[in-house]
């Protein structure tokens, strides 16, 4: 079908945050081989959220609509009830279903009042589709 463009809102942030942002997507394996430019945009595009102790942030099944970067607080990885594993903050998740259009492989649940940097799949997409246009026209 026909490109439909999104406007792309940047939200403001600290540089702090902006470096957070920026060293948790170096840092996933699936995501550290995007552009400069790329990263730039996404750090850009974040907007924050927080989760109450005990909510889930990502639940297992479900369609993905969101990428996250974990700021403040301390979340576990569940799978089929299992726990897998904790992050704290720093980490990029939630990229599998973004990327690979499969629903969730596991549920997040803030284990404190936590805080995650969010970016909408929609604008993911666009950032991942203009830089590929881009460079295209560089070749
Ligand atoms: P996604 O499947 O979109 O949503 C759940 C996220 O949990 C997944 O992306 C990964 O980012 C993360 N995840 C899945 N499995 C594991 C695991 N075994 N250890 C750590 N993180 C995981």
């Amino acid at each position: 079908g026909e490109a439909k463009y999104i406007t792309i809102t940047k939200y403001d942030k600290d540089f702090r945050s902006k470096q957070l942002i920026k060293d948790a997507i170096m840092d996933n394996d699936f995501l550290k081989n995007l552009d400069s430019s790329q990263v730039r945009e996404m750090v850009d595009s974040m907007y924050s959220k927080e989760f109450a102790a005990g909510s889930l942030v990502v639940r297992e099944g479900d369609a993905g609509v969101h990428l996250f970067v974990s700021a403040e607080g301390d979340f576990e990885v569940i799978k089929d009830g299992n726990v897998l594993g904790h992050m704290g903050p720093g980490k990029a998740f939630g990229e599998l279903a973004i990327l690979y259009n499969c629903t969730r492989t596991a549920s997040i649940r803030a284990v404190t009042n936590s805080k995650v940097w969010m970016l909408d799949r929609k604008v993911f997409q666009q950032i991942m589709m203009r830089t590929g246009l881009q460079r295209l026209q560089d070749n």
